[in-house]
């Protein structure tokens, strides 16, 4: 893709922008792909070294890192570190974006797996070459790997002890860079072996600086402007985009990422776009990861689970048929639009009446936080964030069917879930009512009216 000047128009994903000089060149971001978060990696080396020194049998680097930190000079470094606070963090902006993720939980955890995962990630071919190598990309094995990343995000925001230093989700995010740090350390060792196995060249070294700030956007910029806005007209404030930006710009610096990408909303949102543009491509490892994941979602037990009709049409829905047609996804017919227009509705109206009423708000993001908190961080499978699926030569994710029908016990309307025939129901009560704001989803956002005819890349 050629690179973009200043005043281009660009639509990507169904979004459009204009490039400015805030935006990052290829050139500017290109490094980064052969960087990546040394001191977690020395503290990585130690921590094994530490582990065949005294012969411990246990596995868990956290524990091995706690029990060490204090007499050793990286470990030690590397706890100081994890454990400071910046001088631009201010815990009550945390706790207001903390509460962001469950006051519109519905449509941002809809919104993370059909876009953030189903897009953003599939089509960034250096994230994808790592995960189609640790098996956890496997059909079978995909939920699983969703809910420890949900688990995760549950953890660092259920409250604000919990992201301090020493709290559940902190802890749990530096087992998580770790975690990125053993990723890496592996994938290099069989690289030595078999120059051929990952191509560090073309994707970088293993989970690099580039795709981490990538997957940082991911996280807290794409739901407030790749998914929400695609939903409807939910109401989202610019105080609640800056409060949810500064969460993860905290998560970034304990996970050693560069964090001052992440300073303002308005950085953030450049960051993402300037992602869009230099690493939003689909390869076959995309489409093999997008085939997964509708074939693990289309499978989901019993009220959780959508036919891949639904998973189409509200993947075309918010991404546009340019990249879905990529990613081989198939074209459903109009019910399944109309079951995914219900689920706008739905979130749409709860978001409203939840502007409105502030008790009722309070109710939703407590009601979210206590059950996902239950259902997902308290479940008996809960991760610690080891290291369970390491990559062997010769064993690289492919496509997998589940292994029955995906539309096996269904008894509905073409194939449809039980919440989806709910959700039509819902376009049916109450669609005309909101139908007026709904129809803006389709059209330029408003700082694209009324200019030319602008640069439309490809997907
Ligand atoms: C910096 C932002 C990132 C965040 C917040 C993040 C978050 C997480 C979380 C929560 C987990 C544990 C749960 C799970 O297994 O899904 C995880 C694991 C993993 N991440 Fe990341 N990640 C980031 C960046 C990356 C990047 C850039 C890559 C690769 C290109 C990557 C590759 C992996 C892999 C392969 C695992 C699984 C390892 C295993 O369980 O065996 N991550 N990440």
């Amino acid at each position: 893709m050629p690179q973009p000047q200043i005043g281009d128009r660009i639509t990507i994903c169904n979004y459009t922008f204009t490039w400015t000089k805030a935006h990052l060149s290829k050139d500017e971001l290109e490094p980064f792909r052969q960087k990546y978060d040394q001191l977690g990696a020395a503290a990585l080396e130690r921590i094994q070294t530490i582990r065949q020194e005294t012969n411990t049998k246990s596995t868990d680097l956290y524990e091995i890192l706690y029990d060490n930190h204090a007499n050793d000079p990286i470990l030690s470094q590397f706890w100081t570190e994890v454990h400071s606070v910046p001088s631009w963090v201010n815990w009550a902006q945390i706790a207001r974006g903390q509460q962001f993720f469950y006051r519109y939980a519905l449509a941002n955890i809809v919104g993370f797996a059909l876009q953030g995962f189903m897009a953003e990630n599939s089509a960034a071919p250096g994230v994808v070459e790592v995960l189609v190598r640790t098996g956890g990309f496997s059909t079978r094995m995909l939920l699983g790997r969703l809910l420890e990343t949900f688990q995760w995000l549950i953890q660092v925001t259920h409250c604000i002890k919990a992201i301090q230093p020493g709290g559940q989700g902190h802890t749990a995010t530096v087992r998580v860079r770790l975690l990125h740090a053993s990723v890496r350390n592996r994938l290099l060792q069989l690289c030595q072996r078999r120059p051929e196995y990952f191509d560090t060249e073309t994707y970088g070294i293993p989970v690099n600086t580039l795709d981490s700030i990538h997957s940082i956007s991911t996280f807290c910029c794409n739901p407030m402007w790749l998914q929400l806005p695609k939903f409807g007209s939910i109401p989202v404030t610019p105080g609640e985009v800056d409060d949810y930006i500064a969460v993860f710009r905290y998560l970034a610096f304990v996970l050693g990422t560069p964090t001052s990408y992440f300073e303002t909303s308005e950085k953030a949102k450049c960051v993402m776009e300037s992602m869009l543009v230099h690493e939003v491509r689909t390869t076959e490892t995309s489409r093999v990861v997008a085939y997964n994941f509708v074939e693990c979602v289309t499978n989901l037990p019993g009220v959780f689970r959508v036919s891949s009709g639904f998973v189409a049409a509200g993947s075309r829905w918010i991404n546009g048929d340019g990249l879905c047609d990529e990613l081989r996804l198939e074209r459903p017919g109009l019910v399944y639009y109309l079951a995914f227009r219900g689920f706008c509705v739905l979130v749409t109206c709860l978001a409203r009446v939840q502007r409105v009423i502030p008790a009722f708000d309070a109710v939703v993001v407590d009601l979210f936080r206590t059950q996902l908190y239950n259902g997902i961080v308290q479940r008996k499978s809960r991760t610690k964030f080891d290291f369970k699926y390491v990559p062997k030569i010769g064993s690289k994710t492919g496509k997998e069917a589940y292994g029955t029908s995906s539309t096996a016990g269904v008894s509905g309307l073409v194939g449809m879930g039980l919440a989806e025939m709910v959700f039509i129901g819902v376009l049916a009560g109450g669609g005309l009512m909101v139908g007026g704001s709904l129809t803006q989803d389709r059209q330029l956002p408003e700082e694209s009216k009324g200019e030319g005819e602008g640069i439309s890349y490809k997907l």
